[in-house]
């Protein structure tokens, strides 16, 4: 009787530690928690190890498909405290299985670019017709399959920065709503969720907010015109060194998005002039001059690479160490109230999208025809039927949480029993208090998924208890709790 009690509660322990992120949903301007029906804010990265021009399929590797190096990653990232990242170049054919459920056990959400800079893997902005094609739309509906099964998947981007200059501005935005309608299409016919579609915008101030309406704005009337984009982001990097929300801009963003009727937010930001960085644009645009409008950002971005703006210096054989902007950006996230921040209630879901119609395009030569390309030929047969052969993605059980790379932090120190901490079902990760950040390094790594958890979960409960903070720890000390003393008992 014991004994079968016993087992009882070890499964509903295991089942509690499903480790599925709750899906998120979007209504009106708003990202939503599935499973709390608050309002999302996205603390993100860029994470796009090897940089841009690092991606090559003949190599058999991307950024989602090596779990040790996903692994590694993803605890710094816990530590760090952030629940999504952003992958821009994917091979749709390799294996993202380990990888996705990696970051799926430790409540992170992934914002999937379908394109790539391979010649036929995105739009050209100087001649879209010559690649809108059926193969192209192959290429991103392959995305889509290897993707769609993941609880992690958040968003696809149709396009990153396509429209940047007057030029592209005239000739690119009907093909954007183009792929955008064939992807909401293909979604809709072969996921079992409706997973969001967007665009990632150049802050280009001239064009911004033409591009915004013109992917916005509703043919139908409502917000059941396919071509339209479920949300509309930004690569903002006009909050360079200790800015204000006045100096940087950032209140005009505000002012002129604040009608918008899709959720809007930093698809990149991060300015690196003045080094090193001090991101104090974090705690405004967590703060309330933001929010109501902005649903966060993704800092650029996680890997060292030429350009400058790493976070963490990754070696060709696996080690990787800190840089002194990870600390900056993790007591900027562990700075912030984050139970108030994802628990903001729900807003203005039901807005309406403007009517497409000439006046809401203010620039002269921006486009304002709506009449957009119809599906080149052979591509509605993929629509309706699904690509063949689709690749599958499929979460596995992550058994193994310790990071077994060399990796030091921003002072030289091997920070010891590294490892990923599984979150309960239905939790994101969050920033951590600095107790917990600072003293986690020295603590003995788990040797299963479930009794890390449960390990995990005492421990944070003997933490948190001193810090007093944070929903995450706190519902996962609960369940350590009934664990623990359950067992004193018996
Ligand atoms: C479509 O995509 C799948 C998966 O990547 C690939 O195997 C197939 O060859 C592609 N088909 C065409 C016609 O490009
Ligand atoms: C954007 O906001 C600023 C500040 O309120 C305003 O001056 C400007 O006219 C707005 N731009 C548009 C196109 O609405
Ligand atoms: C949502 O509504 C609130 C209150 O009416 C308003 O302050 C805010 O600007 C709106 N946000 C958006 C994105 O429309
Ligand atoms: C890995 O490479 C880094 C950078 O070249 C080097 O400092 C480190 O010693 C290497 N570590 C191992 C375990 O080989
Ligand atoms: C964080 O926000 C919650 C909910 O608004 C509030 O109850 C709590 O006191 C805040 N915590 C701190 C440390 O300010
Ligand atoms: C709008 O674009 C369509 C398709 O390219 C074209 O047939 C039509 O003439 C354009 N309308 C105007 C007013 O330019």
């Amino acid at each position: 009787m014991i004994a079968s009690t016993i087992q009882l509660l070890l499964l509903a322990l295991c089942a509690g530690f499903a480790r599925a992120v709750p899906t998120i949903e979007i209504k009106g301007s708003d990202f939503i928690n599935s499973a709390t029906g608050d309002r999302f804010q996205l603390l993100g990265v860029a994470y796009q190890p090897g940089g841009s021009s690092g991606f090559d399929p003949a190599s058999g590797l991307d950024p989602l498909s090596d779990g040790d190096v996903c692994l590694r990653d993803a605890a710094l990232m816990q530590r760090l405290g952030v629940n999504a990242i952003r992958v821009y170049n994917l091979d749709p054919d390799l294996n993202h299985d380990m990888c996705a459920s990696i970051f799926n056990a430790v409540g992170i959400y992934m914002l999937i670019d379908v394109n790539s800079p391979l010649v036929g893997q995105s739009i050209d902005r100087g001649a879209p017709w010559t690649t809108y094609d059926s193969s192209y739309l192959n290429r991103t509906f392959a995305v889509v399959e290897a993707f769609k099964n993941y609880p992690n998947t958040l968003l696809f981007f149709a396009g990153n920065e396509v429209i940047n200059d007057d030029p592209s501005g005239k000739i690119v935005p009907p093909y954007m709503r183009a792929v955008t309608r064939d992807l909401k299409n293909y979604i809709k016919n072969h996921a079992t969720r409706t997973i969001p579609v967007g665009y990632s915008a150049a802050d280009v101030r001239d064009i911004l907010l033409d591009t915004w309406n013109y992917l916005q704005c509703t043919t139908t009337g409502d917000d059941s015109d396919m071509s339209r984009v479920d949300l509309f982001a930004l690569n903002s990097y006009s909050w360079c060194g200790d800015s204000s929300f006045t100096t940087s801009g950032y209140d005009k963003l505000v002012a002129n998005f604040s009608s918008t009727s899709v959720p809007v937010f930093f698809s990149e930001y991060g300015c690196n002039v003045p080094a090193p960085r001090v991101f104090t644009e974090v705690p405004v645009l967590y703060g309330p001059q933001m929010t109501p409008v902005l649903s966060g950002g993704m800092v650029y971005e996680y890997s060292e690479e030429a350009s400058d703006y790493g976070l963490v210096n990754l070696n060709s054989n696996g080690s990787a160490q800190c840089l002194p902007d990870y600390d900056t950006l993790q007591k900027q996230f562990a700075s912030l109230n984050v139970t108030a921040l994802q628990g903001l209630p729900a807003q203005n879901t039901s807005i309406k999208p403007p009517t497409c119609s000439e006046s809401i395009i203010t620039g002269s030569s921006f486009n304002s025809n709506f009449t957009i390309p119809d599906v080149p030929p052979g591509a509605q047969a993929l629509i309706d039927k699904g690509i063949s052969p689709a690749p599958v993605g499929k979460l596995v059980s992550v058994t193994n949480t310790k990071v077994t790379q060399v990796v030091q932090a921003s002072n030289g120190q091997v920070i010891h029993g590294l490892s990923i901490t599984p979150l309960a079902n239905d939790e994101s990760n969050t920033p951590r208090p600095q107790s917990l950040v600072s003293s986690s390094s020295s603590s003995s790594s788990p040797t299963s998924t479930t009794s890390s958890a449960t390990a995990a979960a005492t421990t944070n409960s003997k933490k948190s208890a001193a810090a007093g903070v944070q929903r995450n720890w706190g519902s996962l000390a609960i369940a350590g709790i009934a664990a623990v003393s359950w067992f004193s008992l018996v």
